[in-house]
């Protein structure tokens, strides 16, 4: 069983660079992958899946609305699922069309989406976790999934070319990302005109108190990463996407899970000048 405690004062989330938080995410979730996720300042010598404190798996996926085909899946694609919403129930995807899911983890949004967007489409899933791409790359050839492509690349700097992407979705990973204004700059460089971008994610309801934000077990958690609802928007907006709303939101407290969607614009046509 792979060990993941350490040891020492847990450190405060402000203390750590950008690259040092997205070390602890990765720590993190490569233990969702393998079944050991455990408290990472936690002192322990070894970690069980009974010890997982980020709430993953079949059950939460089935409490968020997917339908009961998941049941169908192999477990390995249903059991490091770690998402807080159905982005794909939300995109209205379409044969042939080219998906991008950011934060793909074991895969379970990319082949639902591949499965609708069928032979013609692709799914590309970018996650930074090695052990996550790894298990979605198991899990796709477990499920014969050809047109899924999982790639390793941070969604802030994302190795996709430009406007090469019909929809951008995403499940529970942009709040863990350090600079949400990075996150979306790049969805809306890759996203072809006309694009739309279809995401679940965690934004708070008023103040966090200050040992949750700084705390970095609730960073990994999805809590302390969160910005507040208008603040998130007002970032996507500033990439330059257009129609930004929230389709839904469920509250938990001081925080929501929120459905988002918005549209990079279609191509302007060359003003009319009325001289020839
Ligand atoms: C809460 S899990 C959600 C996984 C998946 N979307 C799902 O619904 O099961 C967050 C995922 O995002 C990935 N992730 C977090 N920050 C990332 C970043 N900056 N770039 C790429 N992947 C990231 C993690 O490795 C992890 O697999």
């Amino acid at each position: 069983m792979k060990c993941c405690g350490s040891k020492g004062e847990p450190k405060k989330i402000g203390k750590l660079s950008n690259e040092e938080i997205k070390d602890l995410v990765r720590e993190r979730y490569a233990g969702v992958a393998q079944g050991t996720s455990c408290a990472i300042e936690q002192e322990r010598s070894c970690c069980s899946p009974s010890e997982a404190i980020v709430p993953s798996g079949k059950e939460i996926a089935k409490a968020l609305g997917y339908s009961e085909d998941i049941e169908l899946m192999p477990e390995s694609v249903t059991e490091s699922f770690a998402g807080c919403g159905n982005p794909v129930a939300l995109a209205s995807l379409k044969k042939g069309e080219i998906v991008l899911d950011l934060g793909a983890g074991a895969g379970l949004d990319a082949f639902l989406a591949a499965e609708k967007v069928g032979k013609t489409g692709k799914v590309i899933g970018l996650d930074m976790t090695p052990e996550m791409i790894q298990k979605a790359n198991s899990n796709a050839e477990k499920l014969g999934a050809k047109n899924v492509d999982f790639r390793a690349g941070d969604i802030e700097d994302m190795p996709i070319e430009d406007e090469s992407i019909d929809v951008i979705i995403s499940n529970c990973v942009i709040n863990l990302a350090p600079s949400k204004d990075k996150v979306f700059k790049e969805a809306y460089r890759v996203l072809k005109a006309g694009g739309r971008m279809m995401i679940s994610d965690i934004v708070t309801e008023g103040e966090l108190p200050q040992e949750v934000r700084d705390d970095v077990e609730a960073w990994a958690g999805c809590i302390a990463g969160a910005l507040p609802e208008e603040e998130y928007l007002q970032s996507i907006k500033r990439a330059g996407f257009v129609d930004v709303k929230v389709v839904s939101k469920a509250r938990l407290g001081l925080i929501s899970s929120d459905k988002v969607e918005a549209y990079k614009p279609h191509l302007m046509k060359p003003a009319e000048t009325g001289v020839d």
